[in-house]
């Protein structure tokens, strides 16, 4: 009996040996010359990952490179003799890092290594945390020898003023007291370019200078959605209408095509000129940031040339980042003495890609009853 029980109390141990071993950190490596020192036993200045064995120092090394896409020198002293002194700030911030990965694998994941440096690395010095909402690929991981290889980046224009460039786009709309004064109706196609996606019908009403509404067939039922002065409301099918969020309204303006030149100057608060760009089509941009009331970040890009809006992103905040929509102008077209884009493409998040295809457009007056929130019986 005692045999037994003595023999079970063994193999637990080995069973929480074997639990201690799979969870990972207290891991024993086999057989390697210094296992049996500890990291701060072997190295001068060893503040994070203390208690460690020693022969996982290198390869933990080789890990953070590979993670972050970049070599030793760039958390280490350029002289390759001096690796315990701390001469640069990235070798600090990678000790922040070890104790925020492991302290978040201790509390989260049971001590499992769930979340290691490529979880969000991926392979670059600084992650992205924000969704990549357009096909056009992640800038690359190629780590600092590519970061170094690449022409400086270019300066935030001196001589050219927000106003300017604003300006400059109103008047290649054609007559500014036609641009902030014309109503239009139109209608457009909307289509998922490369997806099973039926094309849907939206009527655009643009009152001008800040009331819009865009109703969408689908199937039986439309879906209503109207921004104006002071607030909006959606209505999808025969449901109670609702108030748009803050954040949505701001971004139903930005999204109104006939409207946007009229309110885009009042609507962008503490606008900069940011470094120019180059865009789809090796089009040269300037490159406007600014926010609005309701969303963190907006940049507007013009095209230099030109001075056409060429492309906007608005950020929308969320508990934990933001995340981009993107609308990119093609075919600008004089409708009634202003430019109009015949064709423009939304990018949302979860790869939803819309292109808007103007079908019909005229300047008509438009009565501002057209945009009360119905009650919620009304048909
Ligand atoms: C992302 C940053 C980072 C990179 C890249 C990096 N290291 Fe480290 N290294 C550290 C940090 C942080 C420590 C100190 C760990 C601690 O305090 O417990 C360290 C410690 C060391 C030590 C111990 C020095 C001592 O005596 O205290 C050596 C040796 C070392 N690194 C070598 C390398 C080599 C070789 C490479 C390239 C293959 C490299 N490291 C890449 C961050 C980095
Ligand atoms: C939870 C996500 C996350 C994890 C996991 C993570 N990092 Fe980071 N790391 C970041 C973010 C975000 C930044 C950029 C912070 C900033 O820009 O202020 C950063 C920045 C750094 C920097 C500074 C880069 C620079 O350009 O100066 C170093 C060095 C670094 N991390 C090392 C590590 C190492 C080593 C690990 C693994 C032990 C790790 N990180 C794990 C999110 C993470």
């Amino acid at each position: 009996m005692r045999v037994i029980a003595k023999r079970s109390t063994v193999l637990m141990t080995a069973a929480v040996l074997g639990l201690v071993l799979a969870i990972g950190f207290a891991q024993k490596p086999v057989a390697a010359q210094s296992s049996d020192q500890k990291v701060e036993q072997a190295f001068k200045n060893i503040k994070a990952l203390n208690g460690q064995p020693a022969d996982m120092l290198n390869p933990t090394m080789v890990f953070f490179e590979a993670s972050l896409g970049v070599g030793c020198p760039f958390c280490h002293d350029d002289d390759a003799n001096k690796r315990d002194i701390d001469s640069k700030p990235q070798k600090l911030i990678a000790r922040q890092m070890i104790e925020m990965v492991n302290s978040v694998n201790k509390t989260t994941f049971h001590g499992a290594r769930q979340v290691t440096c490529f979880t969000c690395h991926q392979g670059r010095s600084t992650p992205i945390g924000v969704p990549n909402v357009t096909n056009s690929p992640l800038p690359p991981a190629l780590g600092e020898d590519y970061i170094a290889s690449l022409p400086p980046p270019p300066a935030v224009p001196a001589a050219v003023t927000v106003n300017q460039v604003i300006d400059k786009y109103v008047a290649a709309l054609g007559n500014v007291q036609q641009v902030a004064s014309l109503d239009a109706v139109g209608t457009v196609t909307q289509r998922r370019p490369g997806r099973d996606f039926p094309s849907q019908q939206i009527e655009i009403f643009s009152k001008a200078p800040g009331m819009g509404l865009t109703v969408t067939h689908a199937g039986q039922n439309d879906n209503l959605l109207s921004y104006g002065a002071t607030a909006g409301w959606a209505r999808a099918g025969q449901t109670a209408p609702r108030d748009l969020r803050k954040a949505e309204a701001d971004g139903a303006m930005l999204e109104d095509p006939y409207n946007l030149p009229a309110h885009l100057k009042q609507m962008l608060l503490e606008p900069k000129m940011d470094r120019p760009e180059r865009i789809r089509g090796g089009r040269d941009v300037y490159v406007i940031t600014a926010k609005t009331r309701n969303l963190p970040k907006v940049q507007a890009y013009f095209e230099k040339e030109t001075g056409m809006l060429a492309r906007l992103v608005y950020y929308n905040d969320t508990v934990f980042g933001q995340y981009p929509t993107q609308i990119e102008y093609r075919d600008y077209r004089d409708v009634g003495g202003r430019k109009v884009p015949y064709q423009w493409v939304i990018s949302q998040t979860r790869n939803r890609e819309f292109t808007y295809a103007m079908q019909t457009v005229k300047a008509a007056a438009i009565d501002d009853v057209k945009f009360a929130k119905p009650s919620a019986s009304s048909r």
